[in-house]
């Protein structure tokens, strides 16, 4: 059996990988992304291929690995990366990883949605351009998360985790949408399923958790971000493509809404002279959600162990179910 792991993965990964036996691993050894070119041609005749949420797995990488490919394991929670109807129709079985980011990524949704809605880059940059010159009563004033509603987009694993969080903060109420209600998830907040468009209209925040599909790409463009108030908060930890970025410019710049924080965007990484970049009501971070060391390599670990499983044809400690 062979397998290509398509980048370096943390110490614990690679400790799983030597445990590979029989298999044969090739490693593209390097942090950055093997190049489209070189994964066509290395994927050729594998068995398993350990890919990233950035190597997008397409028919045309399928056709190049050929009919041995029977495993693909994901570094990842999120599988949008991966064309699964082809990989269905060809039996290819998928691993993934979720539960395992799910505290670490809720933490930085806390920590991102803090930083946004107290302005906290900004602040620190006046502190550093001498823009502070004395305490002034209404100076980089903010929004609290104290008797605020709440508006959960995609109230799955990590949706929930940041409700858990934001409780304490006095959030007074939750509300949450997605293709149905969640009793058993949203009984802890109390928190209410209701339509978009009423998320909108009622959220002082709005956080973004849901998966990324067809249905929801794009999901937040001119129409939602038209019905915020002047005075909420967005935040996306989900993926890019699930916001209409012009749209969100032309909403924080007319300020329709009052402030954003991105996890994720399109693309990644966004080109610095992204106009999104020249705004101080806009928070964007590189997509380090699940970026702690020890998650990171317990993602490499499962990943690389979904994969070895997969290969041995035994069950996958993660498997995606298609
Ligand atoms: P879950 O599957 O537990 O949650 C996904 C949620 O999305 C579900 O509640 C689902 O609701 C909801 N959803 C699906 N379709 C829609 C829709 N049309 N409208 C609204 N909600 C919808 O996944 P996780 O919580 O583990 O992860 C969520 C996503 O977060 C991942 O898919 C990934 O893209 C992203 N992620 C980002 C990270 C980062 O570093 N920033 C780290 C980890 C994950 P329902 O059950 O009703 O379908
Ligand atoms: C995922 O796993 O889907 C994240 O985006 C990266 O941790």
């Amino acid at each position: 059996m062979q397998a290509l792991v398509t980048r370096r993965l943390p110490p614990g990964g690679l400790a799983a990988l030597a445990r590979a036996g029989a298999c044969s691993i090739e490693q593209w050894d390097s942090d950055e992304p093997i190049p489209q070119s070189e994964l066509l041609a290395r994927v050729a005749g594998k068995h398993g291929l350990l890919c990233l949420l950035s190597d997008r797995i397409d028919k045309e990488v399928l056709d190049a690995a050929g009919s041995n490919l029977k495993v693909i394991s994901t570094m990842s929670a999120g599988f949008d990366h991966l064309a699964l109807e082809e990989i269905k129709k060809r039996g290819i079985r998928v691993g993934y990883i979720p539960d395992i980011l799910t505290d670490a990524t809720a933490e930085l949704t806390v920590a991102l949605l803090l930083a946004t809605c107290r302005r906290l880059p900004e602040s620190v940059e006046e502190v550093k351009n001498g823009g502070w010159t004395t305490w002034k009563p209404f100076w980089m004033c903010g929004y609290g998360l104290s008797d605020s509603t709440v508006g959960i987009i995609g109230l799955g694993r990590i949706g929930q985790a940041v409700a858990r969080r934001l409780k304490p903060f006095g959030v007074k109420r939750f509300l949450y949408a997605g293709r149905h209600p969640k009793p058993e998830g949203a009984a802890e907040f109390e928190a209410e399923f209701v339509p978009l468009t009423r998320l909108a209209e009622e959220s002082d925040f709005v956080v973004v958790t849901c998966s990324l599909t067809p249905d929801t790409a794009g999901l937040c463009n001119k129409d939602f971000f038209g019905k915020m108030k002047k005075t909420s908060v967005f935040i996306n930890t989900s993926r890019g493509a699930v916001v209409n970025q012009d749209d969100l410019y032309q909403a924080l710049v007319s300020g329709q809404i009052a402030a954003a924080g991105l996890d994720v965007t399109t693309p990644e990484p966004l080109p610095t002279e992204h106009p999104l970049l020249s705004l101080k009501n806009c928070v964007i971070l590189p997509h380090i959600g699940s970026a702690t060391y020890a998650t990171r390599s317990t993602m490499s670990v499962l990943a690389v162990n979904n994969l070895l499983a997969g290969l041995k044809g035994e069950s996958m400690p993660s498997e995606l179910h298609l």
